[in-house]
């Protein structure tokens, strides 16, 4: 008997083999089976049809259906179990991107429409700069977690029970920069996870780092003032560094200890510093530095702002303590999120103010963000409180340190250990694959995407050094079977545009 799924895919607009290349097909099959996901015509969790019965019911090769599943698998559509199939993956890249692909159409048309309309300078100068992926999901992709690993049963029932019983306080604006419970649990999380000294009245919930940022600088920087972040860095910083205020903004280059300070430069009212595990070269910076870098904001009243955002994955040692908790009274404004630790889309993040700040940052932050999201402040609260959130990052931790490893083995197997970046950080949720400088990492990127591996290049990090090639493999969220088969994809593209290949690059037959 034909399946559902065959009759499906039958029914809209699988057109019999003819003249079509097998390739031809392959896609064309792909294409179909992702329109069928995103309607839900296939389901969550539903198995997709053996690769007989496809063969039989389509009347083509096992190659076409196996290349058509395993696409599928690197995009995040599928999940292959040993034994038992192909099923359709809980949650697809259609759901994390929330916007169907017709309405996605319909609103490019609109956006066409509005071409010629006249943006400020500094929005012009964004978009010029925009580096935010279209996609967030799927092979390589850096910077995300698991997000499948969720403990959503245990998160759903904790938001089920705060639903019913419901008060108004809880669904108008929130007030005192966030709710007092998730306040409390966080200072002591912070405490004993990542040694940051403060009372709950410091915390600031935001949503995310982004937030936390943009705030800051509209705090504390007037016009023409300079801010200086590390080179490279973060583009997403530079990104809401500049469009808030125009400021200066200065890239300082960083060496074996982290970022450089230079006593004769202008002074900046922010230094903006990954210090636990530079993003994205994942460098500690060192307690020498740490210590300079505080004795300078003391010494010339300027703050500094530490992005603590992955400080929990960290695995061959114990996490490397905050900045914040180094000295009493740091001028450190620290900032953390629950993007890396539970997932991105949840949108919130924490800022630990100095004293002095609390009230004004506080204040402006309600003025200008109003405040909310108190209900899912509350879950996040019993999550640290039950133990939930931490027995998930001990989780997390051995399932990156597992996947980093497996990465890290197959650089060195298929390209050697000159393509990896050294010290090795052993931290975080991406390793930075290093690249022969003429090889474009951008282009590289281009073309990996066509194939469905979302990699970031490295030079796009960088601000106004040298410039050095790679490529940003994320690992946290990616099977070590699909990080193979898309590591293969990576070498083959490598060597189509011929990086590599004279230094040591130990391409194999294996791997193509
Ligand atoms: C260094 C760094 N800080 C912050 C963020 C984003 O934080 P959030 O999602 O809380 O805005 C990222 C995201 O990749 C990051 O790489």
């Amino acid at each position: 008997m034909r399946s559902v799924c065959v009759d499906w895919l039958l029914q809209n607009g699988w057109q019999e083999r003819g003249e079509r290349q097998s390739r031809r097909l392959g896609e064309h099959l792909c294409q179909l089976l992702r329109q069928a996901i995103a309607t839900q015509a296939l389901r969550p969790g539903e198995r997709l049809p053996a690769t007989r019965d496809l063969m039989a019911g389509l009347g083509v090769s096992r190659n076409t259906v196996m290349h058509a599943y395993e696409q599928l698998r690197m995009e995040g559509y599928v999940v292959s179990k040993v034994g038992s199939g192909t099923f359709v993956a809980s949650l697809t890249p259609e759901v994390l991107l929330k916007a169907p692909r017709t309405q996605r159409r319909g609103m490019s048309a609109s956006l066409d429409a509005q071409q010629g309309v006249e943006l400020s300078e500094r929005a012009q100068f964004i978009l010029q700069h925009a580096s935010a992926a279209d996609r967030q999901w799927g092979t390589f992709m850096p910077g995300v977690p698991d997000v499948g690993a969720f403990p959503r049963a245990t998160y759903a029932r904790i938001l089920n029970r705060l639903w019913r019983h419901a008060q108004p306080e809880m669904l108008t604006y929130g007030t005192n920069g966030g709710a007092q419970a998730l306040k409390e649990a966080l200072a002591d999380y912070l405490h004993v996870a990542r040694g940051v000294q403060c009372q709950p009245e410091q915390l600031l919930i935001t949503e995310g780092v982004h937030q936390a940022i943009d705030l800051t600088v509209r705090s504390l920087v007037n016009p023409k003032e300079t801010v200086w972040m590390e080179d490279p860095g973060y583009w997403g910083i530079a990104n809401v560094l500049r469009m808030s205020q125009d400021i200066q903004l200065v890239g300082r280059p960083l060496d074996s200890e982290g970022l450089t300070l230079d006593m004769e430069a202008q002074v900046p009212r922010l230094i903006c510093v990954t210090p636990s595990h530079q993003y994205p070269l994942g460098t500690v910076m060192s307690l020498a530095r740490r210590k300079s870098l505080l004795a300078y904001a003391r010494a010339h009243r300027t703050w500094i702002v530490e992005d603590d955002y992955d400080s929990e994955f960290r695995f061959s040692s114990r996490p490397i303590p905050a900045m914040q908790g180094l000295e009493a009274d740091a001028p450190v404004i620290y900032i953390g999120t629950f993007s890396k630790t539970l997932f991105p889309g949840l949108r919130v993040g924490y800022m630990v103010l100095p004293r002095a700040l609390v009230a004004p940052m506080q204040r402006i932050h309600a003025e200008l963000y109003r405040q909310g999201h108190v209900v899912t402040q509350l879950a996040l609260a019993e999550l640290i409180r039950d133990g939930q959130y931490a027995k998930h990052i001990r989780r997390m931790r051995v399932l990156y340190g597992r996947r980093r490893e497996w990465l890290q083995s197959l650089i060195q197997r298929y390209l050697g250990p000159d393509f990896l970046c050294e010290p090795d950080s052993q931290a975080g949720l991406h390793l930075v694959l290093r690249l022969p400088s003429d090889v474009d990492d951008v282009e590289l990127v281009q073309r990996l995407q066509a194939q469905g591996v979302l990699a970031r290049p490295l030079s796009k990090y960088y601000r106004t050094c040298s410039v050095e090639r790679g490529l940003l493999l994320g690992y946290a969220a990616t099977e070590e079977a699909t990080m193979q088969s898309a590591f293969f994809v990576l070498l083959r593209v490598l060597k189509a545009m011929g990086g590599g290949l004279n230094r040591g690059f130990l391409y194999s037959k294996e791997a193509g």
